[in-house]
């Protein structure tokens, strides 16, 4: 297991656009990511999106998880993405799953904790105590802080350029992420709608039977 911390100058949403979007791949093509994605499936409702991709592994990744076939360094796979607000659970087949906590701080500012669970073809005695914990450290700073300092740079210029001009022309192309956008455009029009409401009933039980309304003010 592998924890992964990050902190991002970005919206909450920014941020997980950048999670459901496994087209980003050629982002990470210095570190031997994934490639040619393909959506498979795509489930929504109001409040959670499920996405299935095929995606290929060659190289370093690909040999770490021991991915390839015989004389062939090269796979695909599917990789699952299960989104429940503000969380995500993804899982590639039975190699790796992540479980990825988000904590929107601020209009601009987000957190999230993630554990990784990777099936390393590895002997037992490595996998277990302070060797573990050595193990650890050493795949998270030569492998998963490389693709989230990558990712980071992505997402918070992302937001720089959201900031500069909210209103700008942007197409949106995965429809897993049209997905996305959908929940959480409609859970903050809920939000707003059960908020207003909420509002409404507080202002006319604050208003004590006894008292007049005059021009708008209390007499
Ligand atoms: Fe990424």
């Amino acid at each position: 297991m592998v924890r992964i911390p990050g902190h991002f100058q970005a919206h909450f949403s920014i941020c997980n656009e950048n999670t459901m979007d496994v087209f980003h791949g050629f982002l990470h093509k210095n570190l031997q990511g994934w490639y040619n994605p393909k959506l498979l499936n795509l489930k929504q409702d109001d409040n959670s999106v499920s996405a299935d991709y095929q995606v290929s592994y060659k190289g370093f990744l690909s040999k770490l998880l021991g991915l390839g076939t015989k004389g062939s360094d090269s796979t695909t796979r599917t990789v699952s993405i299960r989104y429940q607000y503000p969380h995500y659970a993804t899982a590639l087949e039975s190699v790796s799953s992540l479980y990825l906590m988000r904590l929107p701080i601020g209009p601009t500012e987000t957190k999230s904790f993630s554990l990784m669970f990777l099936k390393l073809p590895l002997p037992q005695w490595l996998l277990t105590g302070p060797v573990a914990r050595m193990l650890e450290k050493v795949i998270l700073n030569s492998i998963f802080l490389k693709f989230l300092h990558q990712d980071v740079e992505m997402m918070e210029s992302e937001q720089r350029n959201y900031s500069i001009d909210p209103h700008r022309n942007y197409v949106e192309v995965n429809p897993a992420i049209i997905a996305l956008q959908r929940v959480i455009v409609g859970q903050y029009e809920h939000l707003e709608g059960s908020h207003s409401s909420s509002l409404e009933a507080a202002k006319e039980s604050s208003i004590p039977p006894s008292q007049e309304v005059s021009n708008g003010m209390l007499v």
